[in-house]
């Protein structure tokens, strides 16, 4: 375990992320905060009081104070408004980048060896600009995308095959939107080529569900967006670095120049461990495969453009 890791944002995929965190104790201390005077410090103890119960050490406190931060290992960033119905990731693009950015500063005084692992929407775009703020290297500048994407589409074809989601192995590329990448020739069933066990109608339904499924979410909750399967794709993330696990998993990264692209997030095989994002994999995609990779890039050019540093 480390000694300190903070989540920004103390609404539904913070504070489930914040639980889940002290839950497999990956730090001494989880600190939540946000700007909502009593919300963190009411969630944090509320959660602290149910560690005699689900036996965990991890010290949860809240608080509005960014003092409290200081020094964190990591930091998982998800403040900002989520989608109501109708709404794209786009919509929130100016109000988000506005407290990306001041959280951003605050992260880069107190922790500036911290690793950051953006959640806020959109996505690809909250990435850039917290990494243009805190002047972090992109090793330490993460998004949190592809493994949420890329649980979704597991969890979709572990109901389809009525198989285990263990034995589902994928990756979803591309930006966090509705062009996001599922890659079918890299889908596998334990090793087996999921092209030998599902029609491909069937898989092309399934990588178009994948590809709305936050919408799909947010039309069911009317209310706002995803949080469970969003703070669990975080929270992987934390526990590779933690843990030093070197995983390969689908993140959003600066890239400069690997498949064809410079100077924007995009999500891509990574290996992330205690240095963050350790590598990053090239591998080989079908002609479709980087078409689609390319038309995603462009969908998060578009927003990056306009956005208000
Ligand atoms: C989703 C939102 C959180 O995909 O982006 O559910």
């Amino acid at each position: 375990m480390v000694n300190k890791i903070t989540v920004v944002g103390a609404g539904h995929v913070g504070a489930t992320a914040a639980q889940r965190i002290a839950e497999k104790e990956l730090a001494r201390t989880v600190v939540m905060v946000d700007v909502a005077d009593g919300i963190p410090q009411g969630k944090g103890l509320d959660q602290w009081e149910s560690a005699p119960i689900e036996l965990f050490d991890s010290r949860v406190v809240g608080t509005t104070d960014y003092a409290e931060t200081a020094g964190s290992d990591v930091v998982v960033v998800t403040a900002g408004i989520a989608r109501k119905p109708g709404m794209s990731r786009d919509d929130l693009l100016n109000t988000n980048a506005g407290i990306v950015k001041s959280v951003a500063e605050q992260v880069a005084k107190t922790s500036p060896q911290a690793i950051m692992i953006i959640v806020s929407n959109p996505l690809d775009v909250m990435s850039y600009v917290a990494l243009k703020v805190t002047g972090f290297p992109r090793e330490r500048v993460i998004g949190m995308a592809g493994v949420l994407d890329t649980a979704r589409y597991r969890s979709f074809l572990a109901m389809e095959l009525d198989v285990s989601v263990r034995d589902i192995q994928a990756m979803v590329l591309g930006g966090h939107g509705d062009t996001m990448v599922p890659l079918i020739s890299y889908t596998t069933v334990s090793g087996i080529p999921v092209t030998h066990l599902l029609a491909m109608d069937r898989l092309d339904a399934i990588v178009e569900r994948t590809r709305t499924g936050g919408g799909e979410i947010v039309k069911l909750l009317k209310t706002g967006s995803a949080y469970y399967a969003p703070s669990s794709g975080a929270v992987q993330m934390v526990e590779a670095i933690v843990k030093d696990q070197k995983r390969i998993l689908p993140c959003s990264a600066w890239l400069q120049g690997e498949y064809g692209h410079r100077n924007l997030y995009l999500g891509v095989p990574v290996k992330l461990g205690s240095k963050g994002i350790e590598q990053i994999l090239e591998v080989p995609l079908t002609a479709d495969e980087k078409a689609a990779l390319d038309k995603s890039a462009q969908a998060v050019l578009e927003p990056m453009s306009v956005v208000k540093l």
